[in-house]
């Protein structure tokens, strides 16, 4: 067996620093998130995508979590524009793809077209409800949708996590490299505590090595700030996980919340990056209670194993039992629920916060120290991020 074949066949490249982007034209800001779409679009880990999706493709992914061609695609890649820029814009038009002044891209449109904002809403988020943050985000969008192939010109500044930051074609190399034949793929927007330690340790132990994916893009103001996140996997790693199967690199996309759907995304990228198999615990992105606990799962048994081409490895909500002494789950634990040590994210966060060390039973002491420094740092800096 060797590393997954990228989604569609071919790693996408669309990277090209010496493209002439004076013959685009037009110009289109783009947001955050759209930035680094963009950039993920341009190295391949969206493969198949070459670009935003035109109309044809978008009604396809939001009807039928497939683009118009049949290959599985879950979650829309959209760039969005104002009735005013798009005004400006024609098919056929090359607009350069800009943010904070620097020109990242350009953009072939090949469609222009106006979404159901509401239809996308309840069919890839499940709800139109506002309280929902990627439904929120999605109505903050303007209402224009801008589509066709992009060709990345410019890299983003990776700042400070730059040595994690590994395009898919590195990290696939490296996989190689350390003699990995198989690989399974660890999405998170959150610290590492012991639930998520436990399914990556199952996980190794019938795989060759784990690949910790942090997502590092937009999250909702009130989850864990990646910089902190990032000190505390490095400590968790060097305590805890063997230094030869575990690779640690970013996500730099921004977390939609989308829950199965975007489970599904999240395990076709992941794959892109070389990963042949992928975790999936319990409400796998998502948000509140708008997503069945294992819903995340349940939505993979729409698409066969090879349309997948990668293999997701299911867990139950995991936790520490003081009866059994160790970690497990609700598959391997007998007893009852006041013998687990099950805290919600709310509540650590705030533990941590007020500098309260959670039990070493959920949090190894090393996360949570720096954790709490983080979070404590944080505070006196800026007040409003809670
Ligand atoms: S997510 O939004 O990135 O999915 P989180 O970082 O909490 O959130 O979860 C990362 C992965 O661990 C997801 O696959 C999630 O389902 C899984 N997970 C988180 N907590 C548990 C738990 N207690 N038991 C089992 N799986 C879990």
């Amino acid at each position: 067996m060797s590393l997954s074949i990228p989604h569609g066949g071919t790693l996408i490249n669309r990277w090209n620093p010496d493209y002439p982007i004076d013959e685009a034209t037009k110009t289109i800001e783009l947001s955050k998130a759209e930035l680094s779409d963009l950039e993920l679009i341009g190295t391949g880990a969206y493969s198949p995508l070459t670009g935003f999706l035109t109309k044809a493709d978008y009604d396809a992914v939001v009807e039928t979590m497939r683009l118009a061609d049949g290959t599985v695609w879950s979650i829309p890649i959209t760039l969005a524009v104002t009735e005013e820029k798009a005004s400006e814009l024609a098919v056929g038009d090359k607009a350069k793809l800009v943010y904070g002044g620097d020109v990242y891209g350009v953009i072939e449109i090949a469609d222009i077209y106006r979404p159901d904002k509401t239809k996308e809403a309840k069919l890839v988020y499940k709800t139109d409800e506002l309280a929902h943050p990627g439904v929120r985000k999605l109505f903050e969008k303007p209402d224009v949708y801008v589509g066709g192939a992009v060709t990345l010109v410019k890299r983003t500044d990776k700042g400070q996590f730059a040595p994690f930051y590994f395009d898919p074609a590195e990290t696939r190399k490296r996989f190689a490299e350390l003699g990995w034949n198989t690989v399974v793929g660890f999405q998170t927007r959150n610290p590492v505590h012991r639930a998520h330690e436990y399914i990556q340790k199952c996980a190794l132990e019938i795989v060759d090595g784990l690949f910790l994916n942090p997502l590092v893009g937009e999250t909702k103001a009130d989850d864990i700030p990646a910089d902190i996140r990032m000190e505390s996997y490095q400590v968790l790693l060097e305590n805890y996980y063997p230094k030869d199967r575990v690779f640690l690199g970013v996500f730099q996309a921004a977390m939609r919340y989308a829950g199965p759907r975007e489970a599904i995304f999240h395990a076709m990228v992941r794959k892109n990056f070389g990963c042949t198999h992928f975790i999936v615990g319990r409400d796998h992105a998502g948000v509140g209670n708008y997503y069945g606990t294992y819903d995340a799962q349940k939505i993979f048994s729409n698409f066969t194993a090879e349309e997948l081409g990668i293999t997701p490895l299911f867990f139950e909500h995991s936790f520490y039992c003081t009866k059994c002494e160790g970690m497990a789950s609700t598959k391997t634990c007998p007893h009852d629920a006041q013998y687990h040590v099950v805290l919600s994210g709310t509540k650590v966060r705030e533990m941590l916060r007020n500098g309260q060390v959670p039990p070493s039973t959920f949090s190894r002491p090393e996360v949570a120290a720096v954790l709490i420094k983080g979070l404590q740092e944080r505070e006196t800096v800026t007040p409003s991020t809670r």
